[in-house]
């Protein structure tokens, strides 16, 4: 028997998502607007149900996606672990590409769609497989670590994966002494800055790549917010400029702000990563405040309610992860040497 699944109401949608005030018109939620999204809302709910199916999005995502359907929020690294924790056989995946194939990754056997209409990522769109293949006759003797922002194939050609939550412990704890570290030039500059700082001697070198969103926060924005409210405290993640993360009270991937934000002394904060972040911020803790401005993910921001129910009725190819056996094996290997350092 198909049990009814719960049901919201507009009043209800808006009183959660009204305390919302970053990422202007794209994050702002009327009441005229709640009531047209609760009847999707309710058909993806009722469908979930039916199909046996579960619902991962990524903090970045729209709040309505994720205060309206999803059944677990969080980073790239805790979803892809959630999901191998359910006995769903279908996933949908709220993200980026990178995000739903690290997930069919670990989870051969189960359905994983993405519904974005652009989920790309310009950390995994920086580098390809073949280039990796170059880079490695080009410094043979060191161990390739690739950010889990790469494509599966990517994925395949190096040694280890890491997130921005476990990059520093993994690196640290490598025996290798020469390692390149790829795709985010950012984040490897912060990588050097960190091992000084931990007295550990590795000779890094990095690729090229950078995250759209990141990069454009500046050091000038610190000042210029710091100058206006001094009590301030600074939160970034590791993909901004060394520069920035230098002077932020705080460095972390977005699982770890959220972390540092529950016990976090003082009552206003300035965020520098995307808004879908600062917006389960004001959500989640009221009475903090958060000033200066978010960035939007455009590709992130390509996940629309409208786009899962399609998904979840009509289904295409387009919307399915389909990994070649060997490379999502070989992508396997990064990923579990990944989690044997975090163990
Ligand atoms: P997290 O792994 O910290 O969630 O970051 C993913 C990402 O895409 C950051 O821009
Ligand atoms: Fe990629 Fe940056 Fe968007 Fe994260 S915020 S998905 S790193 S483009």
């Amino acid at each position: 028997m198909r049990t009814k699944a719960k049901t919201i109401t507009a009043r209800q949608l808006h009183d959660t998502l009204s305390k919302i005030k970053v990422g202007g018109a794209a994050c702002h939620y009327s009441l005229k607007k709640c009531g047209e999204l609760t009847p999707i809302i309710n058909e993806i709910n009722q469908l979930k149900q039916n199909q046996n199916a579960i619902i991962l999005a990524h903090s970045y995502v729209a709040p309505d996606i994720i205060y309206g359907v999803a059944d677990f929020v969080g980073d790239s690294y805790g979803l892809s672990k959630d999901a191998l924790s359910t006995s769903a056989e279908k996933i949908i995946f709220a993200a980026v590409r990178f995000m739903g194939e690290t997930a069919q990754i670990l989870n051969p056997h189960k359905e994983v769609l993405i519904p974005a209409t652009d989920p790309g990522c310009t950390l995994a769109d920086a580098i390809t497989d073949e280039e990796v293949r170059r880079l490695r006759k080009e410094y043979p003797d060191y161990a390739f670590v690739c950010y889990v922002n790469t494509t599966a194939e990517v994925k395949a050609e190096c040694d280890v994966c890491v997130t921005s939550a476990n990059i520093y412990h993994i690196i640290e704890k490598m025996p290798n002494k020469k390692i390149y570290f790829l795709p985010d030039k950012l984040m490897g500059q912060n990588l050097i800055d960190e091992m000084k700082e931990r007295g550990i001697n590795k000779e890094i070198a990095f690729y090229k790549g950078t995250c759209v969103v990141h990069e454009e926060f500046t050091k000038e924005e610190v000042l210029h917010i710091r100058s206006e409210y001094p009590d301030v405290k600074v939160v970034s993640h590791p993909e901004c400029k060394p520069e920035v993360c230098e002077i932020s009270d705080y460095v972390g991937s977005t699982s770890q702000m959220l972390k540092y934000m529950r016990t976090a002394d003082g009552d206003r904060f300035l965020m520098f990563t995307e808004c879908g972040l600062s917006s389960r911020m004001e959500v989640e803790f009221a009475g903090k405040e958060f000033v200066g401005s978010c960035r939007l993910c455009k590709y992130m921001k390509s996940n629309t309610l409208s786009d899962i129910l399609r998904v979840l009725k009509n289904p295409t190819d387009k919307d399915r992860v389909l990994l070649d056996e060997n490379i999502r094996k070989r992508a396997l290997t990064s990923l579990e040497a990944m989690f044997a350092y975090t163990k």
